[in-house]
């Protein structure tokens, strides 16, 4: 991968999308380095949380590539934005956890990589937005969508249709982040929560996020029956056995072991 640098820390992995000359921004080349990650943690059977972040101090990813963009006709923005969609997609229905780290501007793609994350902390520093009216186009890799079931239709309109950028504090109130830390902080938070998801038993973690994931595009009746599946589903599991009988023996149990 030329545009994201990786490391595996235990159970966790750390990729920070790095671009710098373009303030990460989302080209071609860094959407396939995207897949390629997602293969490389598919096959990765010790990671069990993914934090997506963006390397350097100003930026995690100032949107999709302009440049790239800008002279792209009907047919060749609809295929651009099916390569984002695509990836995105995957990238959040992945079954691992993923925690977006936004160290600075998440703008455009850059906002719409973090809602496809199952969980978003930021920086002080951090700016979100969808800036795309403002160049004459629309959200284009999933924005339209995950904005509004993360924040509500109201104000996602109003982001969208205004353009306007946010603060940390404002995406903290409107809910788009989970929290926020002075910028020194974020990296070491984000792996402490990485870490303590990580010594949850990891099916039954896996499971939970299908349940929830799978269960919001259901009817209620539909939803409650897939989680009851994966609840049973988890009896089969050693871990489920450990971390009961360890309660029953009154004692901390072993560490799972996902399986
Ligand atoms: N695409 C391409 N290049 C970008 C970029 C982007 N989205 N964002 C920043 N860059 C480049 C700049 O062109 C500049 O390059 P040069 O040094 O070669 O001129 C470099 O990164 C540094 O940027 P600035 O000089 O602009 O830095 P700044 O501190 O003055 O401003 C900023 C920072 C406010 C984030 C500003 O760069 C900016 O507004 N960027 C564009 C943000 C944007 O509109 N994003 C949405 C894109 S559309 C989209 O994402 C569609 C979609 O949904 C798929």
């Amino acid at each position: 991968m030329t545009h994201i640098l990786f490391e595996k820390k235990g159970n966790v992995a750390v990729a920070a999308i790095d671009r710098p000359k373009a303030l990460n921004a989302l080209n071609s080349e860094v959407l396939e380095d995207l897949n390629t990650l997602l293969d490389g943690i598919e096959a990765d059977s010790e990671i069990r949380v993914l934090i997506l972040t963006g390397s350097g101090e100003k930026a995690f990813v100032a949107g999709a590539d302009i440049g790239e963009m800008s002279a792209l006709t009907k047919a060749e923005g609809e295929a651009f934005g099916k390569k984002g969609n695509d990836v995105f997609r995957r990238l959040e229905t992945l079954p691992i956890p993923t925690v977006a780290a936004v160290n600075g501007y998440a703008l455009g793609g850059g906002c719409e990589l973090s809602m496809a994350c199952d969980i978003r902390i930021c920086s002080e520093t951090a700016v979100f937005g969808q800036p795309e009216t403002g160049l004459g186009i629309t959200p284009g890799f999933g924005g339209t969508q995950r904005l509004s079931r993360l924040v509500g239709p109201g104000m996602a309109k109003q982001l969208i249709y205004s353009a306007k950028n946010i603060k940390a504090d404002e995406a903290l109130r409107i809910g788009l982040v989970n929290a926020v830390y002075p910028q020194e902080e974020l990296m070491a938070q984000a792996e402490k929560l990485a870490e303590t998801i990580a010594r949850n038993a990891p099916i039954a973690v896996r499971a939970c996020k299908r349940a929830i994931n799978e269960g919001l595009e259901l009817p209620m009746d539909e939803a409650i029956a897939l989680e009851e599946k994966l609840f049973g589903s988890c009896f089969e599991t050693e871990d489920q056995k450990e971390g009961m009988t360890a309660f029953l023996e009154k004692r901390r149990h072993e560490p799972y072991r996902d399986r």
